[in-house]
């Protein structure tokens, strides 16, 4: 089948990368004409694990192409996938501008039937409003437009294995045709009959995906629903962290054994700074208001979203405490990216304990593998170092903000060697307390002693 994929951002990249990979003909379009520019040179510009594999696979069997020309990506397919940004809005609703956008462009462009498929996280009933926009601007009333909602579970750091190995696709639909093409696009995928640039064709054996069909509004409610869920989980990891504090308990030794119970599950019990990126938050956000537009009172997200926020000012506290004074004091941190396996710091919870720093007068030594370009840009005042040994030289503290596995493998017997100071404050639970004090650290984490 022929298709487009508009917007080229993580999850419109990983999106037609996959679909190529999966045998489909698939042209990429976004507004950013260098960043088309980029593609077309070979170029990738995010880091995401495996897109360079599956990009250049595709390159070669010819499967995918990019233009900067959008009338000539949607003339050119029967299907499109809507994969632009979705940014929160000052009031915490979801921004649907370039959706809108999208949808009028689409309308002014087509010559035959679309399918068109919002993979965007938006909010219920955006689906609704698009096949509005589709009909209000059509040029030519004899097209006919399908619109169905896919959204996605893409991961940061893991968004190529999430697309070829799903454990479920969703697509909302109007009618039963757009179910069976949706059902066709993935078939490949469905089936495992594609070569897995990740696996390298070994892929392990699992419970095949499965394709659920529902309606436009569900499909788009329960994106919404599984990342709110999600954040839910962590902040209640996290006010246990605290609790686990105050009475002498740990937090790792509670998440553990709770999660063992198949109803709750041993994932996104985590407990340490909480979470941050471009998605959990503000879904977070457009969630509540969504619910609050239609006079449902969310209020346990509301708990988990403040729950999160206060993250930061607890892990602060803990570094006033060990630390005493803060002003003057070199500190390096390790992590700026807002999880592990990617260089996307936006909303990353690493970057506000660091502007925190930079505040109290903390003479700021960070490292990361991947995020260092994205954060010199942003925080011009902070010394970056590619090598973390690098960065922990004289320093008084060492501040652990993201999960890289790097980080988890330190040789701390080393980094105490080059310190002013052996102290560390874990922000992510990555080292055993007893292992640390054993080498000599005072060691600082969240809900163990
Ligand atoms: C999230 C969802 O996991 C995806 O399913 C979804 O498709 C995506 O949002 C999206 O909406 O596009 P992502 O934002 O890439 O994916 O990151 P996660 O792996 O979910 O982590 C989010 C944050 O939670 C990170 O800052 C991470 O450090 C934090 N976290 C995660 C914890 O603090 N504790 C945990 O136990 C797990």
């Amino acid at each position: 089948m022929h298709l487009s994929v508009i917007g080229c951002g993580y999850v419109g990249l990983v999106t037609g990368a996959c679909l190529a990979e999966a045998g489909h003909d698939v042209v990429c379009t976004d507004i950013d004409a260098q960043r088309i520019a980029q593609l077309q040179a070979g170029n990738v510009p995010i880091y995401e694990r495996h897109l360079d594999k599956v990009l250049a696979s595709a390159r070669q069997s010819q499967k995918l192409s990019y233009t900067a020309d959008a009338g000539e990506a949607i003339r050119g397919s029967e299907a499109i996938f809507i994969c632009v940004g979705t940014p929160p809005k000052q009031n915490g609703d979801a921004d649907l501008s370039a959706i809108d956008n999208v949808a009028r462009q689409i309308a002014a462009e087509a010559r035959s039937p679309k399918l068109v498929i919002e993979k965007s996280t938006v909010p219920a009933r955006t689906g609704l409003e698009l096949r509005r926009a589709l009909t209000a601007y059509s040029r030519n009333n004899e097209v006919r437009f399908r619109v169905v909602s896919n959204p996605e579970f893409l991961r940061e750091g893991t968004a190529v294995e999430d697309f070829l190995h799903p454990d479920r696709i969703v697509v909302g639909v109007e009618d039963d045709s757009s179910a069976a093409d949706l059902r066709a696009i993935y078939r490949p995928i469905l089936e495992r009959n594609f070569h897995c640039p990740v696996h390298n064709g070994t892929c392990p054996p699992e419970r095949p995906a499965e394709l659920l069909v529902t309606t436009i509004s569900s499909a788009e409610l329960i994106k919404h629903a599984s990342n709110s869920f999600l954040a839910l989980k962590i902040s209640y990891a996290n006010v246990l962290a605290d609790l686990c504090e105050k009475l002498g308990a740990d937090v790792e030794q509670v998440t553990h054994a709770i999660g063992l119970d198949p109803r709750i599950g041993t994932q996104f019990l985590r407990a340490g700074l909480g979470f941050g990126g471009f998605c959990f938050p503000k879904d977070l956000q457009a969630f509540v208001h969504l619910a609050a537009s239609v006079g449902v009172d969310f209020d346990i997200l509301k708990a988990a979203e403040r729950v999160n926020k206060e993250r930061v000012g607890r892990f602060r506290e803990k570094v006033r405490r060990a630390l005493w004074v803060i002003k003057g004091k070199r500190v390096a941190v390790l992590g700026l990216a807002f999880k592990a396996n990617t260089d996307d710091i936006r909303f990353s919870q690493a970057l506000e304990v660091v502007k925190a720093l930079l505040e109290e007068g903390a003479h700021v030594h960070a490292t990361d593998p991947e995020a260092l370009s994205k954060a010199k840009m942003l925080l011009p005042a902070v010394t970056y170092y590619e090598d973390p040994y690098d960065a922990l030289r004289e320093a008084d503290a060492a501040l652990v903000c993201t999960e890289w596995q790097a980080y988890r493998s330190l040789d701390w017997q080393r980094a105490g060697t080059l310190m002013a100071r052996r102290l560390v404050i874990d922000g992510r639970n990555l080292y055993s307390p007893a292992r640390m004090r054993e080498l000599g650290f005072e060691y600082y984490s969240f809900g163990r002693e």
